[in-house]
């Protein structure tokens, strides 16, 4: 097929045409236009493998699609921290879109956790922005390499599945700048997906499809994001404010609805050409972005040994993801010895959950189990035997499944009990309203504790559950998130030190839900959901407040050990030459004696600041991998906008001058070393007025000398500044309000003398 010129088919369009390709062809296809040899491409979800339709459309993962390799979900990937794992997926998955002839797969997601319960999370990254960014863009660069685009989602402030589409998810523009929208930024301004999705929700009143400020002005004028604004399945109410806004493809379409609506408001002048033709154009690009991945399409198709390899990576990918949260006495890896038994007890142990349900559902090539994958793994002479001890379909304790677990348990050498949140507990669509396991599994976990102490609990969930009330009762405890086709074998090689558990929590396991920070104000009321604990989500919150978790961010545990060095710190540049860069090396050295990685965090910590800023916050990280005994260096970079909080006065990122600490460690509460930095910068207190109070007339140089030479010369002498008691009391009064007690030496007079002077 020629090259598509998307000048010369803008000039051949007609109206008609041009108001049908800003609307979607069918479900999952842009419209065609064959008179002018404009083809149709696919989209299809993601992104943890793909849900390509043939036949029957929806958007909630009800109909079939074609087998696909069902990858780790988000949830699991993020934990691996490892961007070049996630990349590995991402080729992966350009593959198969491909092979299944799918131009653009729709994600990945990088809404942050604001609470453990939002139904959808399992297919999100993280609490924290740098991380979800990070693996974001590792996910998009790899898919887009393969020649296929992706589709960041869902943009912006879309935290919860409950009421999703008529919500407002109230957030003021600091929380929005520093926690909700940084892992989209860095997506855009590092890789340029070729499409961006608007989410369903209102963001402070306005539906997110028709939101110039998202759309526009911060996306593409402050992003400069070049490709293709998308809505989610249904987020259109008002095809031409969105078109309008910035939002150039709608979909599905609303056939004789948008179009019509666009047809008309062009005829009478209300949407100008220009819009109508910057949507197209969009669209047209889209297009011949994908055109050479569409010609080759069938050429490469269905290579046989590829479900195998990336079955294989799937697997890989699954005990990655694994975070390891208990290991008393190193119960794991398990070692058995010829002649024992395993018991493997759990529903989940022959029918695993390993992905969410809704539009990311996919059809997996293939699915291992857990109790398959130990059979095939252990040593000659083990007898690995299984009990479901509960039913996935019923939440209360079966006394007869308990008691025949309680049997195999007893005559084994160790117990394996596979736990987690059955399908019908989380999904997209619908929020959680606990964080606990079913209680049947809950009573089992206690049976079984009561006659064996060597239980190691397997946790399959795509959200945190609460483990503070039975933790104990365990000996060891492996999360393993929602793993996808593979987290059978995935768990087995943990289990039996095949693979060593190197991934760490992307967001923090709670005592209890009261602890979380968005817990008052989740999910809202009336259409209305309150950011109320604003930049403090996540560990944020808890680190704030001093509480004791179950795990904090960043924790995991390995079966090898590791020191980290002290950390070297160079700093060049600054922030006034707008080039800061501080680079921060550490050595990191495997203790122990098995291979295995670590995650280096550094966390930075602002001494002193004008505004609330959280404790401490994750800014770069490094996984190194290392063999018994070997070191590496790791190497964090940092540039000022590390430093940097979202100044809502200014309208801007803005660094202060002074002290901050770097902290570097293994989790966001095992911090061992800390280098203290200065850093020079210009001031970002705002000018000052007769609106400043007297305690920022007295923190900026010129206005104390100021107020110290009036004040002085006042009757008595001294005025207002010689008590600081009264200093503390009347501080934080703005100067005008001062001025009109007319005390003290200072009256209006002096104040408009002084702001002259000023
Ligand atoms: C979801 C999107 C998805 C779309 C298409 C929507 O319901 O929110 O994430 O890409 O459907 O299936």
């Amino acid at each position: 097929m020629p090259a598509l010129d998307v000048d010369a088919l803008l000039r051949d369009l007609t109206d008609q045409e041009k108001a049908s390709l800003v609307l979607g062809g069918d479900f999952w296809h842009t419209a065609a236009v064959p008179r002018l040899g404009l083809p149709a491409i696919m989209v299809a979800d993601g992104p943890h493998g793909l849900r390509m339709q043939p036949a029957e459309s929806d958007h909630a993962g009800i109909g079939g699609s074609l087998p696909a390799t069902c990858f780790p979900p988000a949830a699991g990937l993020a934990s691996s921290w490892d961007p070049e794992l996630v990349a590995e997926v991402g080729h992966a998955l350009a593959h198969e879109a491909r092979e299944q002839g799918v131009s653009v797969v729709l994600g990945p997601g990088v809404n942050i956790k604001r609470s453990p319960l939002c139904g959808r999370n399992f297919e999100y990254f993280s609490e924290d922005p740098h991380l979800a960014g990070e693996l974001a863009l590792a996910m998009v660069r790899a898919v887009q390499e393969g020649g296929v685009g992706t589709s960041l989602k869902h943009y912006a402030a879309n935290n919860q599945e409950d009421d999703r589409v008529r919500v407002s998810a109230e957030v003021d523009e600091r929380t929005l700048r520093e926690i909700y929208l940084p892992a989209f930024e860095r997506v855009v301004t590092a890789a340029q997906p070729w499409t961006v999705m608007c989410s369903y929700n209102r963001v402070n009143g306005v539906h997110a499809s028709q939101h110039p400020w998202l759309l526009t002005e911060v996306l593409r004028g402050e992003w400069g994001f070049e490709g293709l604004v998308v809505s989610d399945w249904g987020a259109v109410h008002d095809r031409v404010a969105a078109l309008a806004a910035g939002l150039d493809l709608e979909m599905p379409p609303q056939h004789g609805h948008s179009d019509t609506a666009v047809l008309e408001a062009l005829a009478s002048g209300a949407l100008p050409r220009e819009v109508l033709d910057r949507g197209v154009r969009r669209v047209l690009e889209l297009v011949a972005r994908a055109q050479p991945t569409l010609d080759e399409h069938g050429s490469d198709a269905s290579e046989p040994q590829a479900v195998d390899r990336h079955h294989a990576l799937a697997r890989r990918a699954a005990a990655a993801a694994a975070v390891l949260l208990k290991n008393d006495g190193d119960l794991l890896p398990l070692e058995p010895a010829a002649g024992t038994t395993l018991a493997v007890v759990g529903a989940f142990a022959t029918d695993p959950r390993y992905q969410g349900a809704g539009s990311s559902q996919v059809a997996p090539t293939r699915v291992d189990t857990l109790l398959d994958e130990l059979v095939a793994l252990v040593p000659e002479g083990v007898e690995v035997r299984h009990a479901a001890g509960f039913r996935l379909d019923d939440e209360q304790p079966d006394t007869a499944l308990v008691q025949e677990a309680v049997a195999l348990a007893r005559d084994a050498d160790t117990v394996v009990l596979s736990l987690g949140l059955p399908a019908a507990a989380e999904s997209e669509g619908f929020d959680r309203t606990h964080l606990d396991l079913p209680p049947a599994q809950l009573a089992l976990l206690e049976a079984v504790a009561a006659v064996h102490d060597r239980v190691v609990v397997l946790l399959s969930n795509g959200s945190v559950v609460r483990l503070s009330t039975w933790e104990h009762l365990a000996g060891a405890v492996l999360e393993c998130w929602l793993g996808g086709q593979a987290s059978g074998g995935g768990a087995a090689d943990l289990l039996l030190g095949r693979a060593t558990p190197g991934g760490k929590l992307a967001e923090t396991v709670p005592l209890r839900l009261e602890d979380n920070p968005s817990y008052l104000s989740f999910p809202g009321d009336s259409q209305r959901v309150v950011y109320g604990e604003g930049v403090f989500v996540g560990y944020r919150g808890y680190d704030h407040r001093d509480q004791e978790v179950s795990h904090p961010f960043g924790f995991g545990l390995s079966y090898t050990t590791f020191a980290l060095g002290r950390p070297a710190v160079e700093v060049t540049g600054s922030v006034a030459g707008g080039d800061l860069a501080v680079e921060v090396a550490v050595e990191v050295t495997n203790t122990g004696s098995r291979p295995g990685a670590e995650v280096v965090q550094l966390y930075v910590e602002d001494v002193e600041a004008s505004v609330a800023r959280p404790d401490r916050e994750l800014r770069a990280f490094a996984r190194v991998h290392l063999g018994p005994g070997e070191s590496a260096t790791a190497r964090l970079r940092l540039d000022a906008r590390a430093f940097s909080f979202w100044s809502e006065v200014l309208g801007r990122w803005a660094v202060e001058a002074g002290e901050f600490v770097l902290r570097v460690g293994t989790s966001s509460r095992d911090l061992p070393h800390a280098e203290t930095l200065h850093l020079d910068a210009p001031s970002v207190a705002p000018p000052l007025t007769g609106w400043s109070s007297l305690h920022e007339w007295l923190a900026d140089e010129r206005g104390r000398a100021l107020l110290e030479e009036v004040t002085a010369s006042a009757p008595g002498g001294g005025g207002i500044l010689t008590d600081a008691q009264m200093v503390t009391v009347i501080g934080s009064m703005p100067l005008e309000t001062l001025a009109g007690f007319g005390q003290g030496g200072l009256d209006h007079a002096t104040l408009v003398t002084m702001l002259e002077r000023l």
